[in-house]
């Protein structure tokens, strides 16, 4: 070992032991393990709500290394940095935050889940068995099935260090989909058949579409439409790699008509404050932003409702976790169409009620069949999915 190593070795000690000290002061419990890992993360386990402020809290965190090599060296003083930088971070809620989703859910419980969610894949069974999958990624990760999805899974690393799902070459070579668990449940809910005439308006980046083809088995007419000409090419390029066949529209989704389909999935832009635990992005909350998106859902509902065959299925799904959002929207829908019904989502998996009366406003009682989740009813990102039967 050279000088220089050596120095850069006392100076790592020196820091270390700083760093320590300053944490073990703040709670921190850090456990310095002798063995394989080269950890990267730092996940937060538990996030404390107070008032107005959450703080989030770094979870005993797992250091390892075989050999104090100058590159490990400068990782782990990195690492070190982040957890200052977060932990000293304290996150102001926007005025109105609280207060909203006090009256919405249980805060307490709400606030303990401002961390990020567990990774996740789906298998492409395009591609490859589920069983198949499971035991090659077992070999390096530890693998969880995900209740409601038997694709799906949540993958974590053996040692705590951060895993990077993308560039695995099963990944690459489109065997499995990185996707949230919530995320799979709208697909489960349109339930697609081969040779079915399916459109999902608003398909982009392609998770669900890729879903919805390999539940179609690539049979029948899968469209797979988005607004947006950037966000197309992700779609097409997310297509190529799972070999998921469907016809690649870009329009805005109000332009369908004279064509009907069996099934249509409408995940409609949304404000994605059920993602808020992921990341942290407070600034951009802003109830008149739900206002103006929920224009825009109830006219793309309104338009796959009339492209919609006469005892067709959509679904509408968000992961935002507003009523403006969500059971508003459907609301109107059912006060617009009378020939309209919801059916109850049997997907296996905790919820909760969702909102029947809002700013005294009380809503179609039917409203009670629609799927809410929130982050702490299943470790998820929040999620709104409703089943919207065409009569
Ligand atoms: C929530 S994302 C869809 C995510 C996608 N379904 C998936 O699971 O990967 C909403 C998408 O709607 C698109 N969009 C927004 N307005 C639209 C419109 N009027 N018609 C069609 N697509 C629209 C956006 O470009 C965005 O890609």
């Amino acid at each position: 070992m050279k000088n220089t190593d050596n120095l850069k070795i006392a100076l790592f000690c020196f820091k270390l032991n700083n760093s320590l000290r300053f944490l073990s002061s703040q709670n921190i419990q850090l456990v310095w393990v002798w063995g394989e890992s080269n950890s990267r993360s730092l996940p937060f386990s538990t996030t404390v709500c107070e008032g107005n402020i959450i703080t989030p809290r770094p979870q005993t965190q797992l250091i390892g290394t075989q050999h104090l090599l100058k590159v490990f060296v400068d990782a782990v003083i990195n690492h070190i940095l982040e957890v200052f930088i977060k932990m000293t971070e304290k996150i102001k809620l926007p005025i109105g935050f609280k207060e909203k989703y006090e009256k919405l859910t249980n805060w307490a419980e709400f606030g303990k889940f401002f961390y990020p969610v567990e990774k996740s894949i789906r298998v492409n069974t395009l591609k490859i068995s589920v069983s198949e999958l499971r035991k090659r990624l077992e070999k390096k990760f530890k693998v969880i099935q995900i209740p409601w999805c038997p694709e799906g899974f949540w993958i974590s690393s053996r040692y705590k260090n951060e895993i990077h799902l993308g560039s695995l070459e099963e990944s690459e070579q489109g065997l499995f989909y990185i996707q949230e668990a919530a995320s799979m449940i709208p697909p489960l809910v349109l339930n697609p058949k081969p040779k079915e005439k399916i459109l999902d308006m608003c398909a982009s980046p392609g998770s669900k579409t890729t879903q919805i083809a390999q539940y179609m088995q690539n049979k029948g007419t899968l469209i797979a439409n988005d607004i947006r000409k950037d966000r197309i090419a992700i779609l097409e390029r997310n297509l190529k790699r799972t070999g998921s066949i469907a016809v690649v529209t870009m329009q805005p989704g109000q332009q369908f008509k004279d064509v009907k389909f069996d099934k249509i999935l409408v995940d409609a832009p949304c404000s994605g404050t059920g993602t808020i635990r992921n990341t942290l992005n407070f600034k951009d909350w802003n109830p008149e932003t739900f206002e103006r998106l929920s224009f825009e859902q109830k006219s793309l509902l309104h338009s796959a409702y009339n492209i919609l065959k006469k005892g067709g299925l959509l679904v509408y799904s968000t992961c935002s976790m507003e009523p403006e959002e969500n059971e508003l929207v459907v609301d109107w829908l059912l006060k617009r169409h009378k020939k309209t019904n919801l059916e109850e989502i049997t997907i296996n998996l905790k919820r909760s009620k969702p909102i029947l009366t809002y700013n005294k406003q009380k809503l179609d009682t039917r409203i009670k069949k629609t799927l809410r989740i929130w982050p702490q009813d299943n470790n998820t990102s929040g999620f709104f999915v409703a089943k919207i039967r065409k009569l």
